[in-house]
């Protein structure tokens, strides 16, 4: 951008991404855009930058069988590509659905989760104020030998994309590449594919076809800088896991610019909707599945997993919790050492600290549940509920038969395998009765002796 450029009013922008490839090398039976990135699948990742653009429309281009896609990416619409004839052919297809469509269409691909608003504005703002009909993302990968090479003349201008299939030597040698994302005016996308072919090495009608086509016809092409990670494809399993590598460092950086401590955030795996308060601390080894909220100043100690649960400021938990879905942990409670909670509110300031199971239960307000307790929620039919109320005391190794109710203060003895509801404030102790026989044992080892 020059100094004094003068910012240009946006057209209205429509946005088509492309998912109809079959994705082999992924070698499963789920469409490759579906494998999750931060556990959302991967075109959701796409559809959320695009979103922040706030486009009229996002149009996806699938291919037959590809329902799941479609409910993923639900209530954008898709269009269909009967075949798999090429990019260019992909976009084309989203033609009816952006007929009447008069603005900038940014032509996305499904299968690269990595792509920032930040990026899209950019390329716009460069479309924008080269006054240009396409501006392509261009970028220099460490091995370019996949990619679409920008054929660039002596002044800067785009001349072409080969396609690496179609380069000449001389053409492969270009580090420049087509990061594969591109803007275009409506009007003239729609003129340039009708005239595209599929006399190339593939057989496909390229997109990228448009490019010398525009240089043609006098139409002004440009070229915006874009940073390697952001278009980082996936086609493997590989890819997969890298791309979801640099979506994890990019996640934890977001929340320890926020104000969160991460001891050794290389263990820390977020989801991509995770949220996480003012001065959280998290320990190594910890995994937050989808849906969770973590309020300000919780701790969460090593080796914990957590999913779809809201944990109220202050509250401890760990090391060694599994918190399952759905399930809110109050402020200042304590959830300790190997405790598995599910489907389960613990109020304020109540602990559940060491070895126990509380399922599809309520625990009360300063309630202390102790080591080993067990709600029995299932009884190999259905689940039923656990009520136990505020400033309770649950003995250790207590198995509670649900459903049940505890009421405020009483105290379970230790052991004790309860039931039958429990008044407020009442002991309730289900256990055989303990019997001491005086001398016992020292003649049992008498008579053992005899035998030796
Ligand atoms: C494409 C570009 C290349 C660029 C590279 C960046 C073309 C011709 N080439 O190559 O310049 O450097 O991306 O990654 O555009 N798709 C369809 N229908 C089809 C074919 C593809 O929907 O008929 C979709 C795929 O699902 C994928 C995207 O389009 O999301 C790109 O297709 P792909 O075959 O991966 O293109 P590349 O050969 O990688
Ligand atoms: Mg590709």
């Amino acid at each position: 951008m020059t100094d004094n450029a003068m910012p240009v009013k946006a057209s209205p922008l429509a946005c088509v991404i492309l998912a109809a490839g079959q994705g082999t090398r992924m070698k499963s039976s789920r469409p490759k855009v579906l494998h999750p990135i931060a556990s959302f699948p991967m075109i959701h990742h796409v559809v959320k930058a695009c979103e922040a653009l706030t486009p009229q429309k996002v149009v996806i281009v699938i291919a037959p069988d590809m329902d799941a896609v479609q409910a993923a990416v639900a209530p954008h619409v898709c269009a269909l590509q009967r075949q798999p004839l090429g990019t260019g052919d992909a976009v084309k297809a989203a033609g009816q659905a952006l007929s009447g469509f008069d603005g900038h269409v940014l032509v996305l691909f499904g299968d690269t989760p990595l792509i920032t608003p930040e990026s899209l504005i950019a390329l716009r703002e460069r479309l924008m104020q080269d006054q240009a009909a396409i501006a392509v993302a261009g970028f220099v990968p460490a091995d370019p030998t996949a990619y679409g090479r920008l054929v660039i003349d002596d002044k800067g201008a785009l001349l072409e994309i080969v396609e690496a299939a179609d380069a000449s030597s001389q053409q492969k040698a270009i580090t420049l590449c087509n990061g594969g994302i591109m803007l275009f005016e409506a009007t003239a996308l729609w003129a340039l594919l009708d005239q595209i072919g599929n006399v190339n090495a593939k057989g496909e009608y390229y997109l990228t076809d448009c490019i010398a086509l525009a240089n043609k016809q006098g139409l002004r092409v440009t070229t915006a800088m874009i940073d390697a990670d952001d278009v980082r494809g996936v086609n493997t399993r590989v890819q997969l896991a890298e791309v979801e590598a640099v979506m994890q460092r990019r996640l934890r950086e977001a929340h320890m610019l926020a104000g969160v401590t991460m001891i050794d955030p290389a263990t820390v795996f977020l989801a991509a909707d995770t949220v996480l308060g003012r001065d959280v601390s998290i320990g190594p080894n910890v995994v937050f599945a989808t849906g969770v909220v973590i309020e300000d100043s919780v701790e969460i100690r090593a080796f914990s997993h957590l999913d779809q649960v809201t944990v109220e400021k202050g509250a401890i938990i760990g090391p060694f919790v599994r918190l399952r879905p759905t399930s809110v942990i109050g402020e200042a409670a304590h959830i300790g050492n190997f405790v598995e909670i599910k489907n389960t509110k613990i109020a304020k300031g109540a602990k559940v600290n060491h070895l126990s199971y509380i399922g599809d239960a309520s625990v009360g307000e300063k309630t202390n549940i102790g080591a080993g307790t067990i709600t029995c929620n299932y009884d190999g039919f259905s689940k039923a509920h656990t009520e136990i109320g505020a400033g309770a005391f649950i003995g250790s190794n207590t198995a509670l038969v649900a459903p049940i109710t505890v009421g405020d203060g009483a105290i379970v003895a230790a052991g004790s395998t309860i039931t039958q509801d429990i008044p407020a404030n009442a002991l309730a102790i289900a256990r055989e009765k303990q019997t001491n026989t005086e001398g016992w044992a020292g003649r049992f080892r008498a008579l053992q002796k005899t035998k030796s």
